[in-house]
């Protein structure tokens, strides 16, 4: 068992690493839920991993009513939402009861979100199954929905009462959505760990994801610990994010998968910070080495103008420009707000 506290005042929370068997008893001890408890899956993982779960809250004494929703981000919208209300108002949940999102950062987000605004917010706990969604999106409360006009346009910052993860889910994922993970892995190694950075040029094997992925949480709780909002250095976690999202968006949310997109976010981003000279020379190259070792694509489809029009929609857009992430070297990142000529130039 591995634990990680994010340290958030009265807000604050474990990220524990354990076997699925223990998840029922740790969710009774750490949420007390006295109401319903409404599951929120994504149906596939649900499928590999769901007797198992069922099988932990029943031991713990936890019954639950059940949404298995079909994996797609096509779930993350206004409608999604409506569909998870209606679940939540059938299964009779109240700010007593609990809601566990059960999948990858799809569902967690969704039901997340969904936890934040019922009856102006329950309780909920992340039990992430995929790697993204275990080093990254289960981590941290933050919540959203799409909308047609960009990705997570409507959302909040809600934080779990609990996150709880077994590496062994990963056994059951396809290999896209892996990489899709490792592309978040490799950022963290980027911004904050050359150590790290430099042991992914190989892909890791099955006996490194425990430590890997408590490797991630613990950068991603010390960041979401000092700044929980977004204001200042949690928006170093969106390196690679602001061309990736656009990459997304360009690809109608289908032809790319988020970690693929934000593989060729980064070394966009490396590039651009090398040309500014304010990235070392190198470090582009460094990372499309580790990213396509990890089979992960590191160029765009999309032609400049229409990457740029989407990066002018993106919530890190403001009146002064973009604020892009940029490295300094591997192993550090920091913040340069970009106008939009000077993007445009750049790119
Ligand atoms: N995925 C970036 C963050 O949680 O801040």
């Amino acid at each position: 068992m591995i634990a990680q506290r994010v340290n958030l005042g009265n807000d604050s929370y474990e990220i524990i690493i354990d076997a699925m068997a223990t998840f029922g008893r740790r969710i009774a001890d750490a949420c007390q839920p006295k109401g319903q408890i409404a599951v929120v899956a994504d149906a596939a993982a649900y499928g590999f991993h769901g007797e198992a779960m069922a099988g932990a809250l029943r031991a713990a004494g936890l019954s639950h009513a059940l949404l298995a929703l079909p994996p797609g981000e096509h779930n993350k919208t206004i409608d999604g939402l409506g569909t998870v209300y209606r679940f939540f108002a059938e299964a009779g949940l109240r700010r007593d009861g609990l809601v566990i999102a059960f999948g990858g950062g799809v569902i967690g987000d969704l039901a997340g979100f969904a936890a934040a605004t019922w009856m102006r917010g329950v309780p909920y706990v992340q039990v992430p199954t995929t790697l993204l969604a275990q080093v990254d999106a289960g981590v941290g409360g933050k919540t959203a929905v799409n909308l047609p006009e960009g990705k997570n346009l409507v959302g909040a910052f809600y934080q779990p009462k609990l996150v709880l993860i077994d590496t062994t889910a990963l056994d059951t994922l396809a290999p896209r959505d892996f990489r899709c993970g490792m592309a978040e892995v490799i950022k963290y190694g980027a911004i904050f760990s050359r150590k790290l950075f430099e042991s992914l040029a190989v892909p890791p094997g099955r006996d490194r994801w425990p430590g890997i992925v408590a490797e991630c949480c613990r950068y991603k709780a010390d960041v979401v610990g000092r700044d929980e909002k977004e204001s200042g250095e949690r928006k170093l976690l969106n390196f690679g994010h602001t061309l990736g999202h656009a990459i997304e968006k360009l690809g109608g949310y289908e032809r790319h998968t988020h970690g693929e997109a934000v593989s060729a976010g980064m070394v966009i981003a490396a590039q651009i910070g090398e040309k500014l000279g304010l990235t070392r020379a190198g470090c582009a190259v460094a990372l499309r080495h580790t990213l396509s070792a990890n089979g992960l694509p590191c160029d765009s489809p999309y032609k400049p103008s229409d990457l740029l029009a989407c990066a002018e929609m993106d919530k890190k857009s403001g009146v002064g420009g973009i604020a892009f992430v940029l490295l300094r070297d591997i192993g550090t990142a920091f913040t340069h707000v970009l106008d939009m000529p000077a993007l445009r130039e750049l790119l």
